[in-house]
């Protein structure tokens, strides 16, 4: 069976599954954004661990605890600062996701959520962002088929839709 890839609206830090997603920035030391709404929701203890990690580098992931979080597991990657594309972007994105599924399954992931990483503060145009998020999970289903299920966790409606087409056109 292959593994189920959907988008839903929602708050991330409300989603009962085994790891969601942070985007985070190099620190791993909190911001703004998903990143804020996260730690709010995990408490102290996430900031405590992640100081520990000794920071991240963009298109890598880190793998901290959840805390008070639903979720077991936070994942937290740091996306690229939207500089026109030309930059390296599209290619440091996709590590991003990448990363990510590979950190989940070497941890016994089987359920994972994802922001829109990158696409609030940094700045990366949302269509382009997701173009690249739906290829890059879709093939990282095959390579790592132990996940079961990938959640494209949306905060605005308008970000659902464009998922939802893409995912449509890729053969939901
Ligand atoms: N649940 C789901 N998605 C959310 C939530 C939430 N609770 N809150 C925001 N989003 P951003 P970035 C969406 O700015 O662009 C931080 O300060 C938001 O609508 O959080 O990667 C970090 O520390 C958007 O679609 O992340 C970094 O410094 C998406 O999450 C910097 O921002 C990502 O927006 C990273 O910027």
């Amino acid at each position: 069976m292959p593994a189920v890839v959907r988008a839903l609206r929602a708050d991330i830090t409300t989603l009962t599954v085994d790891a969601i997603v942070n985007a985070a920035n190099s620190s791993l030391l909190g911001g703004g954004g998903v990143d804020g709404a996260i730690h709010h929701a995990a408490g102290p203890e996430l900031l405590d661990e992640c100081r520990r990690l000794g920071g991240c580098n963009p298109g890598d992931a880190k793998l901290t605890g959840g805390y008070r979080l639903p979720a077991r597991f936070v994942i937290h990657t740091v996306g690229p600062v939207w500089h026109g594309g030309g930059h390296g972007e599209p290619r440091l994105l996709a590590s991003c996701y990448r990363r990510s599924m590979e950190i989940a399954t070497a941890n016994d992931v089987r359920t994972i959520a994802f922001p829109g990483i990158s696409t609030g503060v940094y700045g990366y145009p949302v269509e382009r962002a997701a173009q690249i998020a739906v290829a890059t999970v879709r093939a990282a289903t095959s390579e790592f088929p132990t996940i079961r299920e990938v959640i494209f966790c949306c905060f605005s409606a308008r970000d659902l839709l464009i998922y939802e087409e893409l995912l449509d056109r890729a053969g939901k």
